[in-house]
């Protein structure tokens, strides 16, 4: 049996940037936020030797895992390894219009074969408590259709999916770059309202240029939920507010030097099998937007250098002690 997840507030998948490390600052940050892994192609996941540390779910459920590929065997494996590692989700990335995506015919430009997508999605529904959904965009090229649109949700839907997050903007599969493919092409909330419409049991979870709490907390109410990427990315302690605003929580998470002990746990024991600036660069973003930090990040790029943790740990312990209130 499926258990029931609220995914009113996701944190989108982000190459780089949803890693084990990051997951676990979020976690600490918000019981109730659905998060993401990083994509990892079906092939990787299936034969590097580090793919464990890289998909590693330690305790950071609710959580899907997200693989980019197209071969219904390596996808039913990877299925399997989302359910051994005891991934709630497992996600087949149709919306990145990456180069070597559409090379290793994965990506956004798989919705050019709906389809294919359809039968990908059966191949992944191997077990019956973890959920198999879809992440794509409205549609492809630079003028939106919204019959390509509804047809490909018709056909992926026949696979028995219920879930489907939605970049709410086309791919451009040539001569703009991945980062252009998220501002330039318009956004088109409409489309995900109107596919709702015509399938209310299905979840669509609205993603794409939302900026703000506020702007997510209107849009979840008209939608089944909102996934967000860039707000995240650029300051992961917005997550504090979500289980208070999304999830009826009688409190919200304060940044205390509990948050900066929790996450130094955590860490520690990985401390020379990872990079230190992967470790740490989480937690980097707890500068953003607070005035006079600038010595306490030469501080921590100075320490980071000579690899000494426990310094490292008091400064962040300092900083989160004069700034309470400015971080909370
Ligand atoms: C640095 C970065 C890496 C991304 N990597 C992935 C990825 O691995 N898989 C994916 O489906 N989307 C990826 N995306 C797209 C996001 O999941 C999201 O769809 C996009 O950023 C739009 O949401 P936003 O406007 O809230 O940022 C990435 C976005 C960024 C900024």
């Amino acid at each position: 049996m499926k258990k029931f997840i609220d995914r009113k507030f996701c944190v989108a998948p982000m190459m780089g940037y949803t890693t084990p490390y990051a997951r676990t600052l979020y976690r600490i940050l918000s019981k109730k936020t659905f998060l993401f892994s990083e994509m990892i192609a079906t092939k990787t996941l299936i034969h590097s030797k580090n793919t464990q540390s890289i998909i590693a779910n330690e305790l950071q459920n609710p959580i899907a895992l997200q693989v980019g590929g197209s071969e219904y065997n390596e996808l039913k494996l990877s299925s399997k390894l989302a359910y051994e590692l005891n991934y709630d989700e497992i996600n087949l990335n149709v919306g990145c219009p990456s180069k070597a995506v559409q090379k290793g015919s994965f990506g956004a430009c798989l919705m050019q074969d709906k389809s294919l997508v359809r039968n990908c999605l059966e191949a992944m529904q191997i077990y019956e408590n973890i959920e198999v959904s879809i992440k794509c965009r409205i549609g492809l090229g630079k003028k939106f259709n919204y019959e390509f649109f509804e047809e490909f949700i018709d056909e992926i839907l026949k696979s028995g999916i219920k879930i489907v997050y939605i970049h709410a903007r086309n791919a451009i599969l040539t001569g703009i770059s991945p980062k252009s493919n998220r501002s330039i092409p318009p956004l088109n909330y409409d489309f995900v309202s109107k596919i709702k419409s015509k399938y209310p049991d299905i979840t669509f979870i609205l993603n794409g240029g939302i900026d703000s709490i506020e702007k997510a907390l209107t849009l979840s109410k008209l939608h089944d939920g909102v996934m967000l990427g860039r707000l995240v990315q650029n300051n992961p302690f917005c997550l504090k507010d979500v289980d208070k605003f999304f999830y009826n929580d009688s409190k919200n998470y304060i940044i205390s030097e509990k948050t900066i002990k929790d996450y130094f746990n955590f860490i520690r024991p990985k401390l020379g099998k990872d990079s230190i600036y992967r470790l740490l660069s989480p937690l980097l973003n707890i500068f953003f937007g607070i005035p006079d930090s600038k010595q306490f990040k030469i501080d921590i790029h100075l320490k980071m250098k000579e690899h000494n943790f426990d310094i490292l740990e008091k400064i962040f312990l300092k900083f989160v002690n004069e700034n309470k209130l400015l971080i909370n």
